[in-house]
């Protein structure tokens, strides 16, 4: 028999209750959390597409190694089943634990970035592009054209775009201390980068002497996709094609919060010895010891156990089929999204569909809020108010694009979840003219998309 339903590939054995609230409830909440809702309560909030980081369910097996956890202060058992699992995927010789992708980037920004230099990548994801500029240096994306278009369906449109690589190098490249690309490219919609495309990536790194480090929170989404989409890849199982993706690079910083199926962890990943001794002191200095790296024992065995199952091409199926089953539910309400949907999320269109709203009101921000103030969905802005820049006495110079990103959770909601999203996604978007933008009344100096103070405008 052949089914169209992709079921998800799990059953259920631990249940966590959801919270139903009413729109009043809904209004007053954000309202108290200044409108910004990374200021929610989770108890106010009944379906969590805020982010896919660190909000997955673990198997049965991972809540197994938790209680296989050697909680040594040093040379843990548990350091020691993580180091092997994440050798073996990667082929890097030096693994350190870290407890989130972004100790990562700080970690290695802080050994090989100096003010002035310019660091490339395809899309920087928003703490990346924030820690490059802490060392006072310029984040810049260098993605392909077709990345660009937002509704273009294309295979790989997370693609670096490879000529723009070679001239800034060519040009500038005494300035370039590494090439970094986001393997999927989250901030350019989780867009995959090709196999082809990562080795040109390769030859040009090997043409200049310059390192090339992935940030490869969704390595195995990407994987993934090129499996299903990169000629001549089909027949390899996700998991080969992952393992040539990190042996392209010399090293890797990965958020785990993402396909390592964890709640917390990351990891940097180099076969340069000189460096990764000159990162792990600064390791020491903030995270703590080598083997374990700001992180439990136990994490760090149930990291290795995730990071064993997320190339499952079954579980991989589901994942991808999820987020294209939520955008298919947002085309035939007429909303707009990034074409095609990614592999952790689906990104609506705010600039598409809310064109009366300017980008200094923060269109994307608008939608982000009805979407919670009518279902309790809550998503998050990728827009102005994350990328957009303030400027003293005048309107913030705009994003790119105004997103609203839904983010599934790993292994966690189910097509009925997903069914109801789809509802709220029509409902808002058959009302979406009575949308009003949003003024920032507070903000701080760094990432402040997390803090920020708004305020509706009438
Ligand atoms: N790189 C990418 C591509 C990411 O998506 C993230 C996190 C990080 C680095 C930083 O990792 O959170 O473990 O410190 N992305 C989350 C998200 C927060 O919602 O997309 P972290």
């Amino acid at each position: 028999m052949i089914t169209r339903t992709i079921i998800e590939p799990f059953r259920i054995k631990v249940v966590e209750p959801l919270r139903f609230t009413t729109r009043e409830h809904r209004v007053d909440a954000l309202a108290a959390a200044g409108w910004n809702l990374f200021g929610l309560k989770a108890d106010d909030v009944l379906i969590d597409l805020l982010t896919d980081s660190g909000t997955g369910a673990m198997s049965s097996e991972q809540w197994a190694a938790l209680m296989r956890g050697d909680e040594s202060y040093a040379g843990s058992r548990s350091f020691e089943r993580f180091e092997a699992v994440v050798r073996d995927l990667t082929g890097y010789d030096h693994v350190i634990p870290v407890h989130q992708g972004r100790a990562a980037e700080r970690i290695l920004f802080t050994e090989v970035v100096t003010p002035g230099s310019i660091v490339p990548n395809n899309t920087h994801f928003d703490t990346t592009r924030a820690n490059v500029e802490h060392e006072g240096a310029v984040a810049l994306d260098l993605l392909c054209p077709e990345g660009r278009d937002l509704a273009l369906d294309a295979p790989f449109k997370g693609n670096v775009d490879i000529e723009a690589l070679e001239q800034l190098l060519a040009q500038r490249g005494e300035r370039v201390p590494l090439v970094l690309v986001t393997l999927t490219n989250n901030s350019g919609g989780g867009q995959p980068v090709s196999l082809e495309n990562l080795r040109a990536v390769r030859r040009v790194c090997d043409t200049y002497g310059k390192p090339l480090i992935l940030d490869a929170a969704r390595f195995a989404e990407n994987a993934w996709f090129v499996h299903e989409r990169e000629p001549g890849q089909a027949d390899r199982t996700p998991r080969a094609i992952a393992e040539e993706q990190f042996r392209l690079a010399d090293g890797c910083m990965i958020s785990l919060k993402k396909d390592g199926f964890g709640n917390i962890g990351g990891l940097l990943a180099v076969n340069d010895s000189e460096l990764a001794a000159r990162c792990r002191n600064v390791l020491i200095l903030t995270e703590g010891f080598p083997t374990y790296g700001g992180l439990a024992g136990r994490d760090l065995d149930a990291l290795a156990q995730g990071l064993l199952e997320v190339t499952d091409p079954d579980y991989l199926r589901y994942r991808a089929r999820s987020a294209a089953y939520l955008a298919e539910k947002a085309w035939a309400a007429g909303v707009p999204t990034v074409m095609p949907p990614g592999g952790h999320a689906v990104y609506l269109d705010a600039k598409a569909l809310l064109p009366h709203i300017p980008p200094h009101e923060l269109p994307a921000q608008a939608l982000a809020a009805e979407l919670y103030l009518e279902g309790g969905v809550r998503g998050v802005e990728i827009g102005t108010l994350m990328f957009g820049r303030a400027v003293a006495g005048q309107a913030d110079t705009p994003a790119p694009n105004e997103l609203v990103r839904l983010a599934l959770p790993r292994r966690v909601y189910t097509q009925s979840h997903v069914d109801y999203v789809g509802e709220v996604i029509a409902h808002v978007g058959a009302n979406a003219d009575r949308l009003r933008g949003f003024r920032i009344v507070d903000q701080p100096q760094w990432l402040r998309h997390f803090t920020a103070r708004l305020e509706p405008l009438s």
